[in-house]
């Protein structure tokens, strides 16, 4: 393995109990992150992006959710192998996730200064209160002594998601996994918090995989975009190439939405029909009845996944012709 590859998800297959069945949600998912790398997981709702993302952490026990089939190797080693005293080591320390939900991450009845020692403390690190409010102004929490002594209901969902990622940097990670880091903040406060990562990224080196449906966010800070639907990665590429030549049909459809919105013109393009839901998934390619472009081959099986070049690849029948 090439040792700039920080993160590697190698065909992760999740399943979850559906009445008497289990049904695939994850269905067979490859992504990687390399070394100060941000790479966004982009896709509507149901597609599979936080599941995917949990089960880097070995999290996935929400529900019976059960990992079917994968690895997932983290700086060279295979974390599924490692006994769960050294899988906790690395989660929170080397891997740090920020969850959807800022104030749901964060237990009620404490204060925020003692949910961050608590990490410390789990860790073994030297690090005393002035370095914890140096972490919490460093990325924007003002009054820090104030907030160090503060219960999260005391807090806005903006400061709350701030000290989530104060706690997700406490360890100086060197992955942070955020799921849709800004879509439970409002829209003023969005564009600090992207700042924000943009700065960990810079000082720090940070790698990010950042969960989002907005492709705005992707666009400020992603390198890399992996766009996913019904639980398998239908589209990768630079952002620019994504941008400003998508190649798959359902990559095509979300920048219509966004440019549609961007305009503001009167009547919004949106994507007609909806995400499948688990139990709809079936032997085609998920996007085939929303397809404008479907032919008989998509109704027969998962198209293969097409690979162009090096992190440029499509899940399409009609990907083949931009082989060059
Ligand atoms: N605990 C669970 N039990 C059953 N199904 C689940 C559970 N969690 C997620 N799913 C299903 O897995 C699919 C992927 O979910 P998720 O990863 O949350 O999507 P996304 O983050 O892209 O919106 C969805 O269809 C969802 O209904
Ligand atoms: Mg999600």
């Amino acid at each position: 393995m090439e040792n700039n590859k920080l993160l590697q998800v190698k065909n992760l297959k999740i399943s979850f109990p559906y009445g008497k069945d289990r049904i695939q949600v994850v269905r067979g998912v490859d992504l990687e992150v390399g070394e100060g790398e941000i790479v966004g997981i982009l896709g509507e709702s149901g597609s599979g992006k936080t599941v995917s993302s949990t089960a880097v952490l070995g999290l996935i026990s929400d529900g019976d959710g059960r990992m079917d089939e994968g690895e997932i190797w983290f700086k060279g080693g295979d974390l599924l192998k490692l006994p769960e005293h050294k899988l906790e080591g690395i989660r929170g320390k080397e891997i740090a996730y920020i969850f959807q939900d800022p104030v749901a991450a964060l237990n009620p009845y404490r204060k925020v200064g003692n949910q961050i020692q608590e990490i410390i403390k789990v860790h073994r690190l030297e690090i005393k209160k002035e370095g914890i409010l140096g972490i919490m102004e460093d990325i924007g929490l003002d009054n820090a002594n104030l907030i160090y002594n503060m219960y999260p209901f005391q807090l806005s969902g903006g400061q709350c998601q701030r000290i989530n990622i104060a706690m997700a940097m406490i360890c100086k990670p060197q992955l942070i996994i955020a799921d849709e880091p800004t879509s439970a903040i409002d829209a003023s406060l969005r564009r600090k918090v992207l700042n924000l990562f943009k700065q960990i990224n810079k000082k720090y080196g940070t790698a990010m995989m950042i969960i989002t449906h907005d492709f705005d966010v992707a666009r400020f800070l992603c390198d890399r975009v992996v766009i996913m639907y019904g639980g398998l990665v239908m589209e990768e590429g630079t952002v620019q190439e994504i941008l400003e030549n998508p190649i798959h049909p359902y990559t095509k459809e979300l920048l219509k939405c966004v440019a549609s919105l961007n305009e503001g013109e009167a009547s919004l393009y949106s994507l007609e029909g909806m995400p499948p839901n688990p139990y709809e998934l079936k032997k085609e390619c998920p996007f085939c009845d929303r397809c404008k472009h479907s032919i008989d081959p998509c109704w027969e099986g998962i198209p293969p996944m097409v690979n162009l070049k090096e992190y440029r690849r499509a899940r399409c029948v009609h990907a083949e012709s931009h082989k060059g």
